[in-house]
């Protein structure tokens, strides 16, 4: 296999979609914030009516950022350079100095969409319209689920190859340690959703319990997951894209109430540290592996063909270089990190248990 040498670390661009870029409880009434997503700049706001808008951080005037010490008032959005005015649709409203307001300066503003403790705004790199909208998860406004727990990381790899990791039946054994292969029991495609159904064995203070784990991917930024088997959880995860080559994630778990406060947070807390664990031992694999455009599998390996299929459909453009490289094994390798160089994952990975300890 020889290695390309890439200009940007993965062959895909970044994916449409509908994003999370903040969490509901992180945008008051009145409050802007600088955000950086999808590669660009951005500002959040809160309106006085309690909505939130997703904008491009830069003043059409002369290019302030909206996001650093801009103020929200009444529906509008006003410069901290000269006190332009914007509205939500991102139209100019007011300039304090002039009697008209200026109609070619406009601020694209994002659809956003509002719910399940996100604010989602919709990525396309034409900007067009949403194709579909993030389903309300209604068990979180029940009452029977308890949370939301949340964890958040930055890391720097693509979000497509973080993705990949729930398909990846094997690693959960090597890298995680759980007691057996999960087995997938259904893989669907459905449009812009896929459906994920396996059964998992667990480690638990009190011994290997079976488990079931049910996802539904909204997109490629929103999936919703069901963990039965040691406790009913729900977890809401986002995955945004920050550029090509980063990604945060953000977890809200829920679990279903046990019924008194204490058990409901011991359990919850155990079993929510389990699923963060695993998903910091994926990390440095993510942060130091290579993209192959064809993977040599197992026959037994996860649906990693359907999942990129799938994935395929939520770029606008088709992937540089991906398209050249389906002939034969292409490797995308990261970039030279020489901090990096002596980082290892944890101590169960398949290295370990082959290189000398017994399995
Ligand atoms: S740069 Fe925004 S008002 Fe001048
Ligand atoms: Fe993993």
């Amino acid at each position: 296999m020889s290695q390309t040498a890439t200009e940007t670390r993965y062959p895909f661009p970044i994916p449409f979609g509908w994003f999370a870029v903040a969490e509901t409880p992180d945008v008051e009434v009145g409050q802007t914030k600088a955000a950086y997503y999808f590669a660009q700049h951005l500002v959040i706001w809160r309106d006085e009516e309690g909505t939130a808008h997703v904008q491009d951080a830069f003043c059409p005037h002369l290019g302030a950022h909206l996001g650093h010490g801009g103020l929200v008032d009444g529906c509008n959005v006003v410069c901290p350079f000269h006190g332009w005015k914007f509205d939500g649709e991102g139209c100019n409203t007011h300039i304090p100095y002039s009697e008209r307001t200026n109609k070619k300066a406009k601020v694209f503003s994002y659809p956003v969409l509002e719910r399940n403790g996100f604010i989602y705004a919709w990525y396309h790199p034409h900007r067009e319209d949403p194709t579909w909208e993030v389903d309300e998860v209604a068990d979180l406004t029940s009452g029977e689920f308890y949370g939301p727990k949340r964890f958040t990381a930055v890391v720097p790899a693509g979000i497509q190859e973080m993705g990949e990791n729930g398909v990846d039946s094997a690693h959960f054994r090597y890298v995680h340690n759980v007691a057996d292969v999960p087995v997938i029991t259904r893989y669907e495609p459905q449009g812009h959703i896929s459906i994920m159904e396996s059964s998992q064995k667990f480690p638990t203070p009190r011994g290997v319990v079976e488990g079931q784990i049910n996802s539904t991917a909204n997109g490629p930024g929103v999936s919703v997951v069901r963990f039965a088997g040691i406790i009913d959880t729900l977890l809401m995860t986002a995955t945004t894209p920050i550029d090509e080559g980063q990604t945060q994630t953000r977890f809200n778990f829920y679990i279903r109430s046990l019924g008194d406060e204490a058990t409901n947070s011991s359990v919850g807390e155990a079993f929510s540290n389990e699923v963060i664990k695993q998903f910091t031992e994926d990390i440095p694999i993510w942060v130091h592996k290579a993209h192959l455009s064809r993977p040599a599998l197992a026959d037994n390996d996860g649906p990693f063909i359907k999942y990129r299929k799938w994935y395929s459909q939520f770029y606008a453009e088709v992937p540089s270089g991906e398209a050249a490289a389906a002939e034969e094994r292409t490797v995308f390798p990261p970039p030279y990190y020489p901090d990096r160089m002596d980082e290892v994952p944890g101590k169960n990975t398949a290295s370990v248990r082959h290189g000398g300890s017994a399995l």
